[in-house]
């Protein structure tokens, strides 16, 4: 029997299990490129090890590929096998493994919040419950069960960084954004690589409009970001929104073609087609389109990338994006296909489901948007301004459908709507929309 560093049981006969398994929730929290394979460690030094198939199986599902499934499953067969002499905590993560194969987040969050609310240290389950709830755009539970550890952890306990970015994370995105700032410039200066802390500030700046400081951020870290996963491009996709802000648009290519879409970086050589790249990638074209700044051909590589990807229904934002990269090509016989599966894929139960149904309308108005046709665009996609966070994602994500909807009011000149959509952006906690890039009239 081994612990994990804060104290919670690794069950396994191996040492060398045990401790690359301990290793990889660290990892994981760090945001590492070797994760899996550290995790993959473990599982070789003992298959029986409950807590590290659990893990697996719930990062293999969390790719939300829907070939990877059959991986994940394994996973979960495995990990059932030998519950019977595991905790009761690495049974919940098994219990978390069977929702996440099962598509349910919303059970899968729950699963999570079980463990929490008897291991409030399990920072796992803390990581992996805030991903899950992100995606269902629900960061108010999130933000819940950090505030319901924050007694439990101090500076003393392991993982404390990671902790603390957490927290700013939940914080920022249900919009205390002081506090947000404070304690992840706080993780920041326990660990200058703490990337998802610094994550948490550039949204932080993002949303006051502090372009230039979130500039200045982004670069003062960035030299430590060399053995991050695929987060780091996503960090330069947030630095594209400020250098946006600012006009610089060339910077902002160079930065697409260099780290947001680089084919010959190993991350996007193994992944090609990981979903937040997905999104990275159509959201800065989108928005570089939409200030009249034209992006070549990169549409049609974004495109050649998700051939098969798009029919996975698994992520109701990352079908948002693969509708407007299909729009900007002009390959609408994808998108109709892509909005057959999500019409057939509502049918079915759960939250991902429900959240299927606020991606409907969304993908057409973006066709819609293409085409034009932009008072169908506006009467397809107005009426849900208070339901796409349903769709998951950031406030700071999430704002390129909203500046699809005022590109649609300005050309049809409705000023009404257009003080609507300034008026919403207040609302959701965007300082100043009116000065924002993508919010302009000409
Ligand atoms: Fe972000």
């Amino acid at each position: 029997m081994y612990n994990d560093s804060r104290g919670h049981t690794i069950t396994t006969c191996s040492e060398d299990a045990a401790v690359a398994c301990n290793l990889a929730i660290q990892k994981y929290c760090a945001r590492s490129a070797d994760t899996t394979a550290t995790l993959k460690r473990s599982i070789e030094a003992d298959e029986t090890c409950v807590l590290s198939q659990a893990m697996m199986g719930l990062m293999i599902c969390s790719l939300r590929k829907n070939a990877s499934l059959p991986l994940a499953k394994n996973a979960y067969d495995i990990a059932c096998k030998h519950q019977s002499s595991a905790t009761a905590r690495e049974r919940l993560y098994v219990d978390a493994l069977q929702m996440a194969l099962q598509r349910r987040p919303e059970k899968l969050v729950a699963c999570f919040e079980a463990i929490v609310s008897e291991h409030p240290k399990d920072i796992l389950a803390l990581a992996m419950a805030q991903g899950e709830a992100f995606w269902t755009g629900d960061m108010i539970r999130s933000e819940k069960l950090s505030r319901s550890t924050v007694s439990s952890w101090d500076a003393s306990i392991t993982g404390y960084g990671d902790w603390l970015a957490i927290r700013a994370f939940d914080l920022e995105e249900t919009g205390d954004l002081a506090n947000a700032e404070r304690i992840g410039r706080q993780a920041i200066e326990l660990n200058q690589g703490n990337i998802w802390a610094a994550h948490a500030v550039a949204h932080v700046l993002e949303m006051r409009g502090e372009s230039e400081a979130g500039v200045l951020w982004l670069d003062s870290l960035k030299e430590h970001w060399t053995d991050s996963n695929q987060l780091k491009f996503h960090l330069w996709w947030h630095r594209c929104l400020c250098h946006v802000e600012r006009g610089e648009y060339e910077e902002v290519l160079e930065i697409y073609d260099a780290w947001i879409r680089n084919p010959s970086n190993p991350l996007i050589e193994a992944l090609p087609d990981f979903y937040l790249d997905i999104q990275n990638a159509a959201s800065i074209l989108m928005r570089l389109e939409l200030v009249g700044t034209p992006v070549g051909n990169r549409w049609q590589a974004l495109s050649a990338a998700i051939e098969t990807a798009y029919l996975d229904i698994t992520s109701p934002f990352t079908s948002a994006h693969c509708a407007m990269t299909f729009a900007a090509t002009g390959e609408f016989d994808k998108l109709e296909k892509m909005l057959s599966e999500i019409e057939s894929f509502v049918t079915t139960q759960g939250t991902l489901s429900d959240a299927y149904k606020t991606c409907i309308p969304v993908v057409k108005g973006i066709k819609a948007h293409r085409q034009s046709n932009h008072t169908h665009a506006l009467e397809l996609m107005m009426p849900l301004r208070s339901s796409l966070w349903e769709l998951g994602g950031s406030h700071a994500q999430r704002d390129i459908i909203f500046q699809i909807m005022f590109d649609s009011a300005r050309q049809l000149n409705q000023v009404d709507l257009v003080a609507t959509l300034h008026h919403d952006l207040e609302k959701i906690g965007f300082a100043d929309p009116t000065s924002r890039a993508g919010y302009q009239l000409d």
